[in-house]
């Protein structure tokens, strides 16, 4: 499928084959392409949890006005943010660049977010509002889009389960 056709086509699943199951190379494919988003600073400040415990699945629906697809899609994506990724050694985001190049970028990152609450998390909504488009885009590649369902979570990595008010749950991506 082409780009124009998965945008045209995309719609916001409600119904869900409860039975149906993504492989894991399905869904290792659909996480590696969400992971080439882009962040500003290249940051890569997004955290994305993947809820595949019945349990917990039925404590983020209780969480979500008890929405069915929280539990009947084949995949549950949190998208989360580490709203300090910037300051948690960015010279690894620029670890290719030339040396003055990464100095420079890494001293604006400093700049840009350092005392700046209302940016750290603007910017974690902009970044997770990118991969959530690169999901949904290719989600419909893969005529997946019957499968996946995703919750918004503006929180601090790692205390998304406090917000949604379950238990800690190790799988994340990357
Ligand atoms: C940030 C955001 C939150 C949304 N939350 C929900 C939701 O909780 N439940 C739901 O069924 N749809 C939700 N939607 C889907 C919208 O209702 C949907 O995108 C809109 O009605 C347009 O339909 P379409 O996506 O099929 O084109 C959400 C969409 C966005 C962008």
């Amino acid at each position: 499928m082409n780009v124009i056709d998965a945008i045209e086509s995309r719609r916001s699943v409600k119904a869900f084959d409860p039975a149906h199951r993504m492989s894991e190379e399905e869904i290792q494919q659909l996480m590696s392409l969400a992971v080439l988003s882009p962040t500003a600073f290249n940051i890569q400040n997004w955290r994305f949890v993947l809820v595949q415990d019945p349990a917990l699945r039925e404590q983020v629906r209780a969480a979500s006005w008890n929405q069915a697809q929280v539990t009947d899609a084949s995949l549950l994506v949190v998208l989360t943010a580490d709203l300090k990724a910037w300051e948690k050694e960015p010279n690894r985001y620029w670890r290719n660049a030339e040396p003055a190049v990464r100095d420079y970028l890494v001293n604006a990152i400093a700049g840009y977010y350092g005392g700046k609450e209302q940016v750290q998390r603007d910017e974690a909504m902009r970044s997770c509002g990118m991969a959530a488009t690169t999901l949904m885009l290719s989600a419909k590649h893969w005529a997946m889009t019957p499968a996946l369902w995703m919750v918004f979570i503006l929180t601090q990595w790692p205390n998304c389960s406090t917000c949604l008010q379950i238990t800690p749950q190790p799988c994340l991506w990357p």
